[in-house]
């Protein structure tokens, strides 16, 4: 078995159209807001400034809904504390898109005067932003992308979740030490009694699938390697390049991530757990687009366009760019692939329907 890893570029870098594609990562916003509200009202004065760190903010406009809860109530709450806001993301991010919105019509520049904003560039896996500085830390479906691209053999699957013995167990490594690294470096830059927020996706047990987990999502990574199988069956790509292609994504369940903070003792000192839970999201919980279910053709866009907007960049780089020699020969290779992966979702509607579970951690610094 061929079980290599290699690290190489970003898989998350250059998202298409998000904010017309974000619509899930929105509606996991919203439900955030009463919750942080309550944790500002909670905290004691911050000293001399109150500084929001979204992590993995993405260029769009759902990091902006994200902190705008927050600012409101930290002006209810601390009226003379001057706010900052920081945006936090890799560098490949659309920074010039997010920082027009922020001061445009819907961003919070308008809300109050004098609120500072500022861009951390870099990995949230290494420290992006001062000692004890952060008050309030949000990362909002950001934290499941792995520190790095993975391509082992994992014949039969695109994504961890149904993903066998050593290949699984290998990954499975990987997104524990990478939710550990994640946790001990927002653990220096939180300081003493600030709180971390982080809703993603999550996986449920389930005992009917392979590895016992259901993980949100599985109809559309499914959906993903049937269309990538029928263009390596006509030759148009490499059975290999696609049997060890894999998203380097883990959704973990409550347990997973509860299990590494208690087990690290550095964890466990640094923060008091005051939520860990997988739910159903309230709404559309078993398919994101079920509004357009009636109309095949605008279903199947959704979906097409959803996955683009996470997966284009991972699918050029990893999967489609290895079986091409040019860069036109790639766009041909992906439009093929959209077209394909559209109808399919034309013809099978929502036996590929993505459901979607929340992950919500909630820690305090201690
Ligand atoms: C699906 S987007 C979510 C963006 C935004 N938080 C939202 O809710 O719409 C995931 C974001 O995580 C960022 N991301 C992934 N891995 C990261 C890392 N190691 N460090 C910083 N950001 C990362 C990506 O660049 C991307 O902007």
């Amino acid at each position: 078995m061929k079980n290599k890893k290699k690290q190489s570029g970003k898989p998350t870098e250059g998202m298409l159209d998000y904010n017309k594609n974000s619509s899930a990562q929105l509606q996991l916003v919203r439900l955030l807001s009463p919750l942080v509200r309550e944790l500002v009202h909670s905290m004691d004065p911050q000293g001399i400034e109150f500084k929001i760190v979204d992590y993995g903010c993405g260029p769009g406009i759902n990091s902006i809904e994200m902190v705008k809860p927050v600012i409101e109530a930290c002006l209810e709450k601390f009226s003379d504390t001057p706010i900052v806001v920081c945006h936090s993301d890799q560098v490949g991010n659309d920074w010039n898109t997010l920082f027009e919105l922020v001061s445009g019509p819907d961003g919070y520049v308008q809300i109050a005067k004098g609120i500072r904003t500022e861009a951390a560039i870099g990995s949230f896996y290494d420290q992006v932003t001062s000692p004890e500085s952060v008050s309030l830390g949000t990362c909002i479906f950001a934290s499941h992308w792995l520190s790095q691209a993975i391509q082992l053999d994992s014949a039969g699957t695109v994504w961890f979740a149904d993903l066998q013995s050593d290949a699984r167990r290998i990954v499975d490594r990987i997104a524990q030490r990478d939710w550990t690294q994640f946790l001990l470096q927002r653990a220096l830059e939180i300081r003493a009694g600030g709180y971390l927020v982080v809703g993603t996706l999550g996986s449920v047990p389930d005992t009917s699938e392979k590895n016992g987990i259901a993980a949100s999502g599985r109809g559309i990574y499914r959906a993903i390697y049937v269309v990538a199988q029928t263009m390596a069956d006509e030759g148009l790509i490499s059975s290999e390049s696609l049997e060890t292609f894999l998203f380097s994504l883990w959704f973990m369940t409550a347990d997973e991530a509860r299990h590494a903070i208690v087990k690290n003792t550095k964890l466990a000192a640094a923060y008091e757990i005051c939520r860990i839970s997988v739910e159903p999201a309230p709404i559309k919980t078993n398919d994101i687009f079920e509004d357009y279910i009636e109309v095949p053709g605008t279903y199947a866009q959704k979906y097409v366009g959803y996955i683009r907007a996470f997966g284009d960049s991972t699918l050029r780089t990893h999967l489609f760019g290895p079986n091409c020699g040019s860069s036109e020969l790639l766009d041909t290779l992906m439009a093929e692939f959209y077209n394909r992966l559209t109808h399919l979702y034309e013809v099978e509607t929502n036996k590929y329907a993505c459901e979607v579970w929340h992950l919500v951690v909630v820690l305090r610094r201690k």
